[in-house]
């Protein structure tokens, strides 16, 4: 319970990967907010499921694409808990197409939801944290250094989320706010049905994984909140890779 006291934000908490991460967050004590766009049925489960670990839960509807929005999902941190001290950036949408066919929307929608998030989401969490310190952790992916299918935009938005994580450490570490990185390999979540060869992609991602397996957002929300501890607070300003070995392989 090393969380116990403490307060968590997660945007796009309600499925996946940010809702193992809500759920590990609440499993080690900390009290937590989880955003959600669309599906407020799957965010009110995953709040039920939270409440049974003991600690205080809360959901707030938000586009993380709409600056707006963003003042609206901290204000609602602000009044409902008083306090911030973990921010999970993790909501992350992509148009996928080959880096031609990418118009000006795409390019636009793909890096406020993905990228700016981040950018606006540390700015509104240090006003919270100023004087008490806390942890800022993006997710991210290997699409940033690599290239796979279709999906350009996003990995140049991935990229910026790397590339912000190392400024914002920089600049934060002085108010004991400790910002760092987790790459994901491929995980089964509802995101990877936008990709039209979904199947061959975790078949592939099997073979080519040392681990033997596809990752689960469990093995992705373990290393998230392992960065809370402070166990991990000499971790500053990186981006770990948590993919089973897939990318010593590929
Ligand atoms: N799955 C993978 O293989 C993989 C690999 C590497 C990195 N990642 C990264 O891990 C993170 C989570 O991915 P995932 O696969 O768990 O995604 P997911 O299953 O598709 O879940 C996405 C979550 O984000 C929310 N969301 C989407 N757009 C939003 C917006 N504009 N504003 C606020 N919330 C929004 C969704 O809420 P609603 O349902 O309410 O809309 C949902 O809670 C992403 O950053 C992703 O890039 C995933």
């Amino acid at each position: 319970m090393y969380l116990k006291g403490k307060v968590a934000l997660v945007t796009g908490g309600s499925r996946g990967i940010g809702r193992a991460i809500a759920l590990r967050l609440a499993e080690k004590g900390a009290d937590v907010m989880i955003n959600f766009f669309t599906n407020r049925t799957k965010a009110q489960e995953t709040v039920e499921e939270i409440r049974k670990k003991g600690v205080r839960v809360e959901s707030v509807r938000g586009n993380v694409g709409n600056p707006e929005h963003i003042q609206k999902i901290f204000n609602t941190v602000r009044e409902k808990f008083g306090q911030l001290d973990i921010f999970i950036s993790n909501a992350a949408t992509g148009v996928l197409k080959p880096i031609l066919d990418i118009d000006l929307k795409d390019w636009q929608r793909t890096l406020d939801i993905n990228a700016r998030t981040l950018l606006l989401g540390a700015q509104e969490a240090v006003k919270l944290m100023e004087g008490r310190g806390g942890r800022i952790i993006s997710l991210t992916s290997m699409g940033s250094t690599r290239w796979v299918p279709k999906y350009g935009v996003v990995g140049v938005s991935k990229a910026a989320i790397e590339t912000l994580t190392r400024y914002l450490a920089v600049e934060l570490a002085p108010k004991k706010i400790i910002v760092n990185a987790v790459s994901a390999g491929i995980v089964d979540t509802d995101s990877l049905r936008a990709f039209p060869d979904r199947d061959l992609m975790l078949e592939r991602t099997k073979s080519h994984t040392p681990m033997g397996r596809i990752g689960v957002p469990e093995d992705i929300a373990k290393i998230v909140v392992l960065l809370c501890s402070e166990d991990a607070s000499w971790i500053c300003g990186q981006t770990i890779i948590a993919d089973g070995g897939y990318s010593l392989l590929a």
